[in-house]
């Protein structure tokens, strides 16, 4: 089954999930080569007087993407929305995707992201006002969302219909509410009830880890498709084993330790050439430390590599490990038997990083 965006019609219904501080360009362009059949890009604000930082223009860095470019903005002022929509279209943004369904603090003290719920009118005046931005340009607008506020408050269904009839033309929904954070498990009702109540693609997310699961919430859902985010944390390869299962039934074997060594490296030398040496070597540390959780010596090993200051050393002691790995076995073991590691970064933990 394919989705349609406007114009575009995605290679498949495994999508990354935006993850601000992770899901940059050389982590979504990995995505999508491993089989992913979109992502979308970590938010990017939507104050003008942020958009020359550094951290914005990496975040606006496209160069090489295969497309569709989705760019996600985030903002609590329709105007400056609709602005930001603008300044990204004119930098190759293909698609806008509005952030609905961030929790964290110093978004929502702004009142952006998931507490844009609570505020139903205002929520639908920035749809509006970015849907009209786009659409001389003839560029799609999508929103993602989570459940409600709050239990008592779960109003996704509402906001979908009003989303639609101005013009959003793909609706993503977190299964928990803002309220939830990170807690408890995702709930899959309400994304189902999203899907009955509108015509456009909705897409279902939230603790998506396994083929089994997403397949599980599609047929639960009816969605038109998936989105992973944590689980593809240190496993982008979890979107060509999901699409492959969905497509035969079958599993899969995991990678080659070969090829993890290969598309590590080359994943690193991508990170280092956008971020440059100093944050590029402290901020490749999280995802090293995500592929090689679980794995044999991987704690003992992410401990060392934490304290390699040098991105050709940390570069240098990642291919060692994986050579020496590769004396060991042939293939990663099954993701189910790579227990946990110990003082891995949490998947969830990382909000500070979203904005
Ligand atoms: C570190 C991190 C950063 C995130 N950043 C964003 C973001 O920029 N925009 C957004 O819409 N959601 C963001 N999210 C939420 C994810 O897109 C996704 O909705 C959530 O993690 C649930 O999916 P999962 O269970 O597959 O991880 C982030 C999540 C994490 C863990």
């Amino acid at each position: 089954m394919s989705v349609r965006i406007g114009p575009y019609t995605l290679a498949n219904q495994v999508f990354a999930a935006p993850m601000a501080g992770v899901t940059d360009r050389p982590f979504r362009q990995l995505c999508k080569a491993l089989g992913a059949g979109y992502a979308v890009s970590e938010m990017v604000t939507s104050r003008p007087d942020l958009w020359a930082s550094l951290k914005t223009s990496r975040r606006a860095n496209h160069d090489g993407e295969p497309g569709p470019i989705a760019v996600q903005i985030a903002g609590t002022d329709a105007e400056m929305m609709a602005d930001a929509a603008r300044y990204n279209l004119e930098r190759g943004a293909q698609i806008i995707d509005i952030n609905m369904g961030c929790p964290a603090k110093k978004v929502c003290n702004k009142w952006a992201g998931s507490a844009l719920m609570q505020n139903e009118a205002l929520a639908v005046e920035i749809a509006q006002a970015v849907v009209e931005a786009c659409a001389p340009h003839g560029v799609p607008v999508t929103l993602k969302m989570r459940t409600g506020w709050c239990d008592a408050h779960r109003n996704a269904v509402a906001l979908a219909t009003r989303f639609e009839a101005v013009g959003i033309q793909m609706l993503t929904v977190h299964g928990r509410t803002r309220e939830q954070g990170y807690k408890g498990f995702a709930e899959y009702d309400t994304i189902a009830a999203v899907k009955a109540a509108v015509r456009v693609p909705v897409v279902a997310n939230g603790d998506i880890t396994s083929p089994e699961k997403a397949r599980a919430v599609l047929a639960h859902t009816g969605a038109d498709a998936v989105m992973v985010g944590r689980a593809a944390q240190g496993r982008p390869w979890i979107f060509r084993e999901i699409v492959h299962f969905l497509q035969t039934g079958e599993h899969l074997a995991p990678p080659l330790v070969a090829e993890l060594r290969r598309l590590l490296l080359a994943h690193l030398q991508d990170h280092y050439a956008l971020y440059g040496e100093s944050t590029g070597v402290r901020s490749a540390r999280k995802h090293i430390a995500w592929y090689v959780q679980g794995l044999p010596g991987g704690d003992a090993f992410r401990r060392v590599m934490n304290g390699i200051e040098d991105s050709a050393a940390q570069w240098q002691a990642v291919a060692d490990y994986l050579d020496a790995l590769a004396a060991q076995m042939d293939r990663l073991p099954a993701a189910g038997a790579r227990a946990a590691g110990e003082g891995v970064p949490a998947a969830h933990t990382t909000t500070s990083e979203w904005v």
